[in-house]
Parts: C-alpha cells; sequence; structure tokens
C-alpha cells in the first residue's frame, strides 16, 4: 500500500466542498439525502425486492422473472425465468411512445460529417442488420467481433447482435492484428464486422487491413466471413467468398426483425480487458441485470431528462462507450451523442465547438482529457457558448483536485455539478459517484455507493475496516445486478481473479480512502495494473509483448506519474548483448509493442539495464522499479533481500 499513500498526498487535506443548488436539486431524478439514503437502505435491507421492483417497472418483459436473485456470487443469477431483449428495451419499446420521432443518436464524423439517427430510424438500421446476421447464419449464442471505428454502424451492429442475441466482443481499434487474433481465438467468433478505417487527426486509422493480418494463414479458424462498412472510401482487398461489404448486403435486407426473446442471463456482450496476469480476459455481461443496472445508473448519475443532449466521449471499444454512450442512455430514451475522432482536430477547440453547436446539456469525459485540456489553454473553451451545459462527469482514473476545480470553473462555469464516476469493465455500470443533486461535492471524491452497491475497505489480511478517515483495499460485499458473470471459456480464472483473495467479496483491484463522512476516494490500481490515459493495461502483458523483441532478454515494467496521461508505462530492459545501438533496440521495442498490442501501449520510458531487482527466490521487487521510475530514490526500502543489491544503484544512476 505504500504507493498509494503516496498518491493520496495531494488530497488527504482536501476540505473544498461543493453543495448542490437547490435549483438543480428541485428538479433531479435523485433530489435529496434523504431519498437516496432511504434508496440506499432498501436496496440493503430488500436488495431482491428493491431490484425486482426496478426490473418490472422500468424494463418491459416479454415474459416477466421468476426470482430476481438467486445464489451468491460469482455465481448469482439475475430475474431467473424471465425472458427480454435488449434491443427491444433500447428501441421498440420508444416506438410506441412520442419518443419515435426523437433524436437516438446524434452523430459526427471527424471530418464535419453529421448524421442523426431518430429511434424509429435506428431501429429500422439494427432490424435491417439483424436480418443480415440471419442470413449469415449467425444463431443466438454465437459470438461476433466488432472491430471499428465510431460510426453509428458500430451502435446498430451492437444492437442488431442483442436482438438476434448474439454475443458481441468489441476490439477497441488502437489494437494490433494480434490482439484481435487472440481475442478471436478466445471467443471463437464466427463473424468480424469492420470498417475500411476512420478517421483520427485527420488521418486515415485502417481497420480492414488489420482484421486481413489476424486471418491470416488460418489463423482464426472460427472466422467465416467479414462484413465491411465504407467509412474513408479507401482501398480494400476483398476476399472472395469471406468479405462482404454492409451496404450490399444491407440493400437487400428486410426491416422487419422481430426481436428475440432471451433468458435474463443470455451472454450480451464479452469485454475483453487486462489484469495483473496472463493475457486480457473476456469479461461477460448477461441480458437483464446488465440492462437494468445501466438503465438506473444512466438515469440516477447523469439524471438524464428527455430534453436532454448527452455526450460520452469515450470510445465504444471500452466498456464506458457500452454502457454509457449506447445501452444506458438508448434505454432510458435519451439522445446521445457520438463523435469518431480527436479532440485536437482540427484545432483545441473541437469539444466546446461540438458542445456549441449541439447545445449538449451533460458532457462525460476523462481526466487525461481534461488535463490536455487545462494544457491547451483556457482560450479554446472560452471562444465558445457553452451556457447549454447542465451536468459534468468524469470516469477511467483518479481526478486531481486541479483538473476537477479547472473542469467545476472553465467547463462549468461553476454552474454545473460534477459527477465523478467509479466503475470498471467487470462492474457493468457505475458503482459509487456523486449524485448531482444530493452530494456536497468534494474535488477528487467520487463519494458515496450507488443504491444496491456495498462498499467495504478492507486491510491487507482481508478484515473489514469499520473506522473512517482510513485507506483499504476496495471490495463489494453483495452482487449487484450488472455485475460480471464470468470470464469467457474459464469460469474459475474469474473466481480466481475477483472472489478468492478475500472470501465473500467482490475485490476491486483498486485501494481507496474514505473520509470522515464516508466519501470515497479511488485512488488507483494496488494490483499491477497500470492506467495509461485510462486504458487497462497488465504489466505482465506489456512484459511478454517487449520480450518478442530479438532485442530483449527479458524486462519489467512499472507505472509512473504522468501529467496527462496519469500513468505512464516505464520499461526496464536487459537486452540481448551489450546493446550497442540503443535507439535500434529502442526502436525494435516500440514496434513489438505495436504489433503485439498496439500503439496504447508502447512504453514512455526504455532504460536498458545489466540486471533487475530479484530477491533469492527469483521474485522481482517491483517496488524499487516504481519508486525509482516515480524518482523517489532516497525511500526504496529494505534492499537487503536482494540477490544482487548493486544493480539498485546501476538501476538509479540510469533513470531516464
Ligand atoms: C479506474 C472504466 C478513480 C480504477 C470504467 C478502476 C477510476 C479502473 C475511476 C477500471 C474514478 C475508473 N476514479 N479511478 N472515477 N473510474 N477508475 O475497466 O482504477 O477500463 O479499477 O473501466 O479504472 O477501468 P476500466
Amino acid at each position: 500500500m505504500s504507493d498509494v499513500s503516496n498518491a493520496i498526498e495531494s488530497v488527504l487535506h482536501e476540505d473544498r466542498k461543493f453543495p448542490p443548488s437547490p435549483e438543480f436539486a428541485a428538479h433531479a431524478h435523485i433530489s435529496s439525502e434523504k431519498q437516496y439514503q432511504d434508496m440506499w437502505q432498501r436496496a440493503k435491507d430488500d436488495p431482491a425486492g428493491f431490484w425486482g421492483e426496478l426490473a418490472l417497472s422500468e424494463l418491459e418483459w416479454f415474459k416477466p422473472f421468476d426470482k430476481a436473485l438467486e445464489g451468491t456470487m460469482p455465481e448469482n443469477k439475475w430475474f431467473t425465468g424471465g425472458r427480454i431483449n435488449v434491443s427491444y428495451n433500447c428501441l421498440d419499446r420508444h416506438l410506441k411512445t412520442w419518443r419515435k420521432n426523437k433524436a437516438a443518436i446524434i452523430w459526427e464524423g471527424e471530418p464535419g460529417d453529421t448524421r442523426t439517427l431518430t429511434y424509429q430510424q435506428l431501429h429500422h438500421e439494427v432490424c435491417k442488420f439483424a436480418r443480415v446476421l440471419d442470413k449469415l447464419g449467425i444463431k443466438a449464442g454465437d459470438r461476433v467481433t466488432l472491430y471499428m471505428p465510431m460510426i453509428p454502424e458500430l451502435a446498430i451492429a451492437m444492437l442488431a447482435c442483442a436482438r438476434v442475441g448474439a454475443t458481441h466482443s468489441i476490439i477497441f481499434g488502437g489494437f494490433s492484428a494480434d490482439a484481435i487474433t487472440d481475442r478471436n481465438h478466445d471467443a471463437q467468433s464466427k463473424l468480424i464486422v469492420t470498417a475500411d478505417g476512420g478517421w483520427r487527426r485527420g488521418k486515415e486509422i485502417t481497420l480492414k487491413d488489420k482484421v486481413d493480418a489476424s486471418l491470416e494463414g488460418g489463423k482464426s479458424p472460427s472466422v467465416e466471413k467479414v462484413v465491411v462498412v465504407r467509412r474513408t472510401g479507401s482501398d480494400v482487398d476483398m476476399v472472395e467468398g469471406r468479405d462482404l461489404w454492409w451496404h450490399d448486403l444491407m440493400d437487400n435486407a428486410d426491416a422487419d426483425r422481430e426481436a428475440t426473446p432471451l433468458d435474463s442471463e443470455h451472454p450480451l456482450f464479452i469485454l475483453y480487458t487486462s489484469g495483473s496476469t496472463g493475457k486480457p480476459k473476456g469479461v461477460l455481461h448477461t441480458t437483464a441485470g446488465y440492462l437494468l443496472g445501466v438503465t438506473m445508473t444512466s438515469r440516477w448519475v447523469f439524471d438524464l431528462k428527455d430534453e436532454d443532449t448527452y455526450w460520452c466521449t469515450a470510445d465504444i471499444g471500452w466498456v464506458t462507450g457500452h454502457s454509457y454512450i449506447v445501452y444506458g442512455p438508448l434505454s432510458n430514451g435519451a439522445t446521445t451523442m457520438m463523435y469518431e475522432g480527436a479532440p485536437n482536430w482540427p484545432d483545441y477547440g473541437r469539444f466546446w465547438d461540438m458542445i456549441e453547436r449541439h447545445k449538449v446539456n451533460i458532457f462525460y469525459t476523462a481526466p487525461t482529457a481534461i488535463r490536455a485540456f487545462v494544457k491547451w489553454g483556457d482560450e479554446w473553451p472560452q471562444q465558445h457558448d457553452l451556457s447549454s451545459l447542465r451536468l459534468l462527469g468524469t470516469v477511467g482514473e483518479p481526478i486531481n483536485p486541479e483538473a476537477w476545480m479547472w473542469y467545476h470553473r472553465t467547463i462549468g462555469g461553476e454552474r454545473c455539478p460534477v459527477v465523478d464516476t467509479w466503475w470498471q469493465t467487470e462492474t457493468g455500470g457505475i458503482l459509487i459517484s456523486s449524485l448531482a443533486g444530493v452530494t456536497d461535492e468534494k474535488p477528487g471524491y467520487a463519494a458515496w455507493p450507488l443504491p444496491g452497491v456495498q462498499p467495504v475497505l478492507l486491510t491487507a489480511d482481508g478484515k473489514e475496516i469499520a473506522e473512517n478517515e482510513v485507506e483499504g483495499l476496495l471490495a463489494i460485499k453483495f452482487p449487484w445486478p450488472s455485475i460480471i458473470r464470468t470470464t469467457y471459456g474459464d469460469h474459475g480464472r474469474c473466481r480466481q481473479t475477483y472472489f478468492s483473495n478475500y472470501k465473500g467479496y467482490y475485490f476491486t483491484g483498486d485501494g481507496a480512502r474514505r473520509d470522515a463522512e464516508g466519501r470515497y476516494r479511488i485512488i488507483g490500481r494496488v494490483d499491477d495494473v497500470i492506467n495509461v490515459s485510462g486504458h487497462r493495461f497488465g504489466t505482465a502483458e506489456i512484459e511478454n509483448a517487449i520480450n518478442e523483441s530479438e532485442w530483449v532478454v527479458e524486462s519489467a515494467v512499472v507505472g509512473f506519474p504522468h501529467d496527462i496521461k496519469g500513468q505512464g508505462i516505464y520499461a526496464y530492459v536487459i537486452a540481448e548483448k551489450h546493446v550497442d545501438d540503443p535507439d535500434k533496440a529502442r526502436a525494435d521495442i516500440l514496434a513489438t509493442v505495436t504489433k503485439v498490442i498496439g500503439p496504447i501501449a508502447k512504453p514512455d520510458k526504455i532504460q536498458f539495464v545489466s540486471g533487475l531487482p530479484k530477491t533469492r527466490s527469483g521474485k522481482i521487487m517491483r517496488r524499487i522499479l516504481r519508486k525509482v521510475a516515480e524518482n523517489e530514490l532516497n525511500s526504496l526500502g529494505d534492499t537487503s533481500t536482494l540477490l544482487d543489491p548493486a544493480v539498485v544503484d546501476e538501476i538509479k544512476a540510469g533513470r531516464v
């Protein structure tokens, strides 16, 4: 926990508080502390009753469930016996109301092209693509990989998969061909939906070529077909008998595809995420519990109203995009915005320009983006009218109080509440968050658990800490509807990773601090996971990639504090021979990581060393490597158990 202590220094003495404005609270879905507390207590005392009632009132069922909750973590089942469909709940049910001609998705491409799909139009496209899936032989339970840019076709493909019961596995466009092969293999995907490419910072990011490379030489035998959306219009190789154009298939598809009634626990999607060990694992979410979780948390946390234009800037390749661009907002019948490109294209004012033009009311982004905005300067937001905004949110990593204050002042005009939302791929939806109509917000604190969430802080040996003003390991005591069900194809790994260290709890991998009033401040990962710009990587995963370079014998990777990214990647590398050309070795290591994982996992710093600090039992003492990377050279701690303490001096001297 020692590195945790450093990180909290800056927030230990944070005592600024920002109460909700009475005007905001008066109209909020959760509008008083009393209402919140009653909900929370009710959910704790009678979880099945609390969630069961919401499931009936807030979702539409083909067949109501028999029992709201059965079993314990991680074998808990929600809403057993029920039959339901996510696509139906996100689309069809709104067609029966005035919302049918309301904008469901307002999309903007990076070059400036825009497209608005009403619920009716989105339903039409989704039904057609569901027909396409039928025609391609995709059945309920089959896996479909989506490797796509941020274009409406991605949301259409997701909802079409949900409509027919196919389990989608979305791969972020920044991952490499090798990463696609691994994920397709693990998920045994039958179909890949991709595009020629997408736009980012004025350049085309090609996608189809990576899919081709991922399939080369029969590497993914489960994949039968590839559907390609034409986005950029660049040349792609279409393989006869395997590759099909989206527009050709859609031209011939009927638009009358009923949503298939699916079991509540039917697998909705797999999303690969990194952990401490091994390759990324496929976190599996199922139908009804996930849908209820994201429906309620979207409404509670973002205070979504029918007249809002809501914009979450995440990429759908990560869980935030799944839950809070697509499923949560659409289930609520909201208008959700989707943007294809970069925040700094064609200039640093792109986001603020979009907020002004689309009159965005609710804006949800990541601390790493906020820190970049701060660096780019106030003149960019100041050139735009941001008065439409009424609520701001952040997610993905701890927000430093300075960034929080800037967001509150410069973007929110000191008028908008800022909700700091903590959650994970595994939790499906937000678990801890300030509530805009309730919480006295404290910069850097995600604050209180949402109704139905029972967090605890544990000591390293697994004892619950009762007191406040403490730090500990964050765990959750009772299941919630959108909790991870399994890691695809390996339930043992799921049990082992999340439920074995501390029996009876879901262990988050995060350390947290609780203040005198029970607010939680998430400090960061206490395991070997690095959070780079809100993207999760396992150190082992990056090390394995580095080790594939012919120059490398062994490597050890740690995170270090980075002004913009939150954490950067620092790699200590033992090179094959004496490195006579370090630049060449460095270039090869970067190219290798790009090939194995993708450019997003490239180390920021590489230090060549002759040895690593290992204990006599051969374990790398990462604590020392972290301290050197953080430039905390005088607090390395005890090094007496090292096999060769001299190596530490060399590492300190060679710090980059
Ligand atoms: C971190 C993203 C502090 C945390 C939704 C968690 C946060 C990991 C916050 C999950 C927050 C997420 N404050 N840290 N508000 N939100 N994290 O799976 O370390 O990509 O364990 O899910 O991000 O990352 P993931």
